[in-house]
């Protein structure tokens, strides 16, 4: 049955960077609903529109819209054997709708690393990073910086930062985090499938529980 990964976590706690490293690793698809939304914002679509009302507010996009964006990519022939949810499902509608489309699809949710840290280490992660406009790698200016300032070590586009990366924006989408995705923790803790993670630790450390949790 096709293994499905969710990583669940704070806004700039490292969902992300790790999902690029366990995708590459695993041979898993890397399904961002961040990314899917940046992409559809600068190729103007009509639900990059939509989307970009939102998450400039550091508000969540409507549920309906997301469900059926993330629907439409785990169809892909690339999801087959599973995927690492990098950012969905973010509220308890979401995450019901996942199990309707496992249950269609033939997968299941396997694991739910939740990976934590204090709200001063986000917004001072989300403040620093830089964002590879190709292809979404991740680079923080103190952390992990590029080789060459402002281009992407992997790919060579440019690195720019994301609007709703300003401090004001990074505490309201704390806030919203709270709120509306927290409920998710007890839904997979009490299902068994929640395991804690200290994000605060190295990139590679984190890393490293994290396969050692998929390898279980
Ligand atoms: P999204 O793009 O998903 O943003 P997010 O969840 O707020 O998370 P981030 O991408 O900010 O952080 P991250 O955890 O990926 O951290 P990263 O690895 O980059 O969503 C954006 C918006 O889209 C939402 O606000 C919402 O509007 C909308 N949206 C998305 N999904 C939605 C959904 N399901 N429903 C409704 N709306 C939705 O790391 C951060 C920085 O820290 C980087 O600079 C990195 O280099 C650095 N770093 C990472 N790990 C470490 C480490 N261990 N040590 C030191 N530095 C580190
Ligand atoms: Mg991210």
């Amino acid at each position: 049955m096709a293994a499905f990964i969710v990583l669940l976590g704070p806004p700039g706690v490292g969902k992300g960077t790790q999902a690029k490293i366990l995708a590459e690793t695993t041979k898993l698809a890397h399904v961002s609903s961040g990314d899917l939304f940046r992409e559809n914002i600068k190729n103007q679509t009509e639900l990059g529109r939509l989307a970009k009302s939102f998450i400039d507010k550091g508000e969540l996009v409507p549920d309906d819209v997301t469900i059926s964006m993330i629907r439409d990519r785990i169809a892909r022939s690339d999801c087959e054997a599973g995927a690492i949810l990098d950012g969905f499902p973010r509220t308890p509608a979401q995450a019901d709708a996942l199990e309707n489309m496992l249950t269609e699809f033939g997968g299941e949710v396997d694991v739910v690393p939740y990976i934590t840290a204090a709200e001063s280490i986000l917004v001072e992660r989300a403040s620093g990073r830089w964002t590879c406009r190709e292809q979404g790698h991740i680079y923080h200016q103190t952390f992990s910086p590029p080789k060459k300032t402002g281009v992407c070590d992997m790919d060579g586009s440019e690195l720019y930062q994301r609007e709703d990366d300003k401090v004001e924006t990074v505490t309201k989408r704390i806030r919203v985090y709270l709120r509306q995705t927290m409920p998710l923790v007890e839904y997979y803790r009490k299902g068994g499938k929640l395991l804690e993670i200290d994000g605060t630790q190295a990139v590679e450390q984190v890393t490293k529980e994290l396969l050692s949790a998929l390898n279980k």
